[in-house]
């Protein structure tokens, strides 16, 4: 099954994608979690995207198409993956269709903007292997480290009040749209996305078999 998770910055996308990845025994392609590790280890790419990731817009089109088609022909893909971030514009949902690829559904994450900007303040992340927590949502079993690998959380630095009211304003211009896109296709399922984790994760799987 190949999945789209849509959705503003911090609507759940990772915390669900992860949900559904040890559900459905696929991996998640987060092109956002990929772009920060390349700027942690300094390649020639995450110094490219640096700029753009920390002022909440998006890196180009060329590069994260480039990325994808990377990850994508990887052997743990074969059987089904979820793109979590990824398409965020029209030309890259395009470019996905040209690459053949067949997606079964697409799940819009639906959270409004003011939930948006309390959220995000309380998120703390792992740069080791990018899971994602909430201090009071979804906190981890041990305070200030991954539950998965034990390293210490941190905040990330496009969490910051100015950034996420960028990163929803690019959201609503520039990814919003791809709703209308994948509707047409007739892909496209809405689930509720305010509620305590588990619940949206029952809403998720119900969209899925919709
Ligand atoms: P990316 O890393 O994809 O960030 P984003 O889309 O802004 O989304 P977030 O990771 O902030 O949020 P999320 O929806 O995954 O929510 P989460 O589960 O963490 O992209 C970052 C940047 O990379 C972009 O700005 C851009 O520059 C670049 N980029 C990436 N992909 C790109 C692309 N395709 N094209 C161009 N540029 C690209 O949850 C958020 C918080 O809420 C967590 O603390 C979580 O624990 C908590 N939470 C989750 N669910 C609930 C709930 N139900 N109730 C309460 N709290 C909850």
């Amino acid at each position: 099954m190949n999945l789209i998770l849509l959705g503003a910055p911090g609507a759940g996308k990772g915390t669900q994608g992860e949900f559904l990845s040890k559900r459905l025994s696929i991996p998640v392609i987060s092109t956002g979690n990929i772009i920060r590790e390349a700027v942690k280890n300094e390649t020639e790419m995450g110094l490219a995207a640096k700029s753009y990731i920390d002022s909440g817009a998006l890196v180009p089109d060329e590069t994260i198409i480039g990325i994808l088609a990377e990850r994508l022909s990887q052997p743990d893909c074969a059987y089904g993956y979820i793109l979590d971030g990824v398409p965020r514009t029209v030309v890259q949902a395009d470019a996905i269709a040209e690459m053949g690829i067949t997606i079964d559904r697409v799940i819009s994450i639906e959270v409004p903007d003011e939930e948006i900007l309390t959220r995000l303040g309380g998120r703390r992340v792992c740069p080791a292997c990018g899971a994602s927590y909430h201090l009071q949502h979804n906190p981890p079993k041990k305070e200030g480290r991954c539950d998965k690998c034990g390293a210490g959380l941190i905040t990330r630095k496009d969490d910051s009040e100015q950034t996420i009211k960028e990163r929803l304003r690019v959201f609503h211009q520039l990814t919003e749209p791809l709703k209308d896109y994948y509707k047409k296709l007739g892909k496209l399922r809405l689930v509720e996305g305010i509620g305590p984790v588990d619940d949206v994760s029952r809403l998720v799987l119900d969209a899925l078999e919709s």
